[in-house]
């Protein structure tokens, strides 16, 4: 049986193949962060992305002149981190039980990350951790459901595996449920066009499937190759998404 642990424990298996094909987020994301209340880059101020895997959202604040530090459970990711942006300060840690002083952060952030920690645990340390007035910033890349071939998608994911795409409702839940912290929100939409090769690959990288085994994501890609193909005939995969963020300041 797959549990919400083992999932969340599967990308250091494929922090290759994930660095490759899984998107990166739009660099107008900063214009909704700062809007929201995540702070400018100032050198001297701290910011720590955590749950950082390869460093695909790492990348987008090192590039806006932040001095960041990233922090991430998975040896395999860190590894692929380091390769990536060697530049950038990485340390194995969990969002749970941070490995950071009180009051030590200006920005805390968690890209496509936030849903793997256990709220009981990381909400306090994300207080325990910001100073005053820092700020928590989560968000995720979910495939835009108002594009009709990616409905379609979703619900032959669903049919497959059995279950519904959690990622669809899990900013809904984080706002809902978390009560000791005022998230505001936004969202952005974007596209990316790719090969139907790359867009596979991409799905492949999902921890639904990196559980399952690799006989049966196999025989899964393998339909969806063939669905797709009547899509995009042409082999090149439109995939659009909505970045989904919520931000909030530490009183
Ligand atoms: C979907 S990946 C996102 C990686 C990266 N932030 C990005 O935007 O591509 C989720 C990451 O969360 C990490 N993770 C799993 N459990 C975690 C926890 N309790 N605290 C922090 N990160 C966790 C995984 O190891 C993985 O690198």
């Amino acid at each position: 049986m797959t549990t919400h642990l083992s999932r969340a424990h599967s990308f250091s298996t494929a922090a290759t193949r994930y660095a490759a094909h899984r998107p990166s987020y739009p660099p107008a994301l900063s214009t909704p962060l700062e809007r929201l209340g995540g702070p400018p880059p100032r050198r001297r101020t701290a910011w720590v992305d955590v749950g950082a895997g390869t460093g695909i959202g790492t990348a987008l604040l090192a590039e806006r002149g932040a001095d960041v530090l990233a922090v991430e459970p998975g040896s395999g990711m860190a590894r692929e981190f380091r390769r990536a942006l060697p530049r950038v300060p990485v340390v194995l840690g969990d969002g749970n039980a941070l490995p950071l002083a009180d009051g030590s952060a200006d920005f805390l952030t968690y890209a496509q990350a936030w849903h793997w920690t256990d709220p009981a645990r990381s909400v306090p340390e994300a207080l325990r951790v910001l100073r005053p007035g820092g700020a928590l910033a989560v968000w995720w890349n979910i495939q835009d459901h108002a594009t009709p071939w990616a409905d379609a998608q979703a619900a032959r994911i669903a049919r497959f595996l059995g279950k519904d795409d959690e990622a669809r409702h899990t900013a809904d839940r984080t706002s809902e449920q978390t009560t000791e912290l005022d998230f505001r929100r936004d969202r952005l939409r974007w596209t990316r066009r790719v090969t139907l090769d790359d867009h596979l690959s991409n799905l492949a990288t999902h921890s639904a499937f990196l559980v399952l085994g690799e006989d049966r994501t196999a025989t899964f890609l393998n339909e969806e190759r063939a669905e797709l193909r009547k899509v995009f005939p042409d082999g090149i995969v439109e995939e659009a998404y909505v970045v989904d963020l919520l931000v909030a300041t530490r009183p």
